[in-house]
């Protein structure tokens, strides 16, 4: 997808970083202006030819789509900081800040917008993210623009409001969930005699193989394990003793219980 719009990523931090690397490609970095205060640590991304600037209403004055990509608490200051050059008509609000409500950034706002959430995770750095979107009612097509917008990190699903939350837990935590499955399975390599490099070099490619096969084939997961489980075999023995040990239980428990804690901790 192209776009002849400005983007403005104000809060050009990991994520905010990682977004503008990924549209660059698709949008041109001379067409992204990105923001933070300390703006030095923006001078290797001007080197890469993107406009930066600590002035976030400069930044929103050239653009119409704008990313918030600052720390929860940093939100409502950056908003209303910005509310004196913000024209309802031209301009989108794009937030991926974690656990505030398309309501609650509205409610920063004198006039109504187009708002959007947008939940990537740390993928989104080298274009693997799964990015979930929601919009309010005035975001109309420009829901799926910037769906389709992020597709340029990864993959992308339009959900409802009340799954942001759930989305968060499986794809934004989900990527320490998968990756400490990689560490455990090379500290089980290691235990069968492979060096630690060669147990998770074997362990992360067979992860992305397995992921593959679902994502390539279509297929589903239990009919890919029975493939592998030959009768009174190794693999079933050894999923069997995992079973046995809570494994499907545990990752069900941790995944309800992080959405217990974000429930929590966020309204
Ligand atoms: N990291 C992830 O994978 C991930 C995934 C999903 C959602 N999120 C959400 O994305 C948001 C950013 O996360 P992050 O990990 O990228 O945090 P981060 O690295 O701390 O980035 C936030 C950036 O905002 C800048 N900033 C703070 N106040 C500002 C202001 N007034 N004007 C302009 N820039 C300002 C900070 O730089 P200065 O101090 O230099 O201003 C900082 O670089 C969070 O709300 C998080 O919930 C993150």
């Amino acid at each position: 997808m192209s776009t002849n719009k400005h983007i403005a990523i104000l809060g050009a931090g990991n994520l905010g970083e990682a977004i503008a690397k990924g549209f660059a490609g698709n949008f041109g970095a001379g067409n992204i202006t990105l923001t933070r205060r300390h703006l030095s640590r923006l001078d290797h991304l001007k080197e890469r030819g993107f406009q930066t600037t600590s002035d976030n209403k400069e930044a929103v004055s050239k653009a119409t789509y704008i990313f918030l990509c600052v720390q929860p608490k940093q939100l409502e200051d950056v908003v209303k900081g910005i509310e004196p050059v913000l024209d309802a008509k031209k301009h989108i609000l794009v937030s991926t800040i974690t656990g505030v409500s398309l309501d609650v950034i509205q409610s920063y706002l004198k006039d109504e917008f187009a708002i959007i959430r947008a939940m990537p995770n740390t993928a989104a750095a080298i274009s693997e993210s799964m990015t979930c979107v929601c919009g309010n009612e005035l975001a109309g097509d420009h829901l799926s623009k910037v769906e389709e917008m992020f597709k340029s990190l990864g993959e992308t699903l339009i959900i409802e409001e009340r799954l942001m939350k759930a989305a968060t837990v499986l794809a934004a935590s989900g990527i320490a969930f998968f990756l400490r499955y990689i560490r455990a399975a090379t500290q089980g390599g290691i235990e069968l005699g492979f060096e630690a490099e060669e147990a998770q070099k074997i362990a992360m490619q067979t992860a992305r193989g397995a992921a593959s096969l679902l994502v390539e084939g279509s297929a589903h997961p239990e009919r890919e394990i029975d493939k592998v489980t030959t009768p009174m075999g190794c693999t079933i023995a050894g999923l069997n003793e995992m079973e046995h040990q809570g494994l499907s239980s545990a990752l069900i428990k941790g995944i309800v219980a992080s959405f217990e804690k974000i429930n929590r901790i966020t309204e």
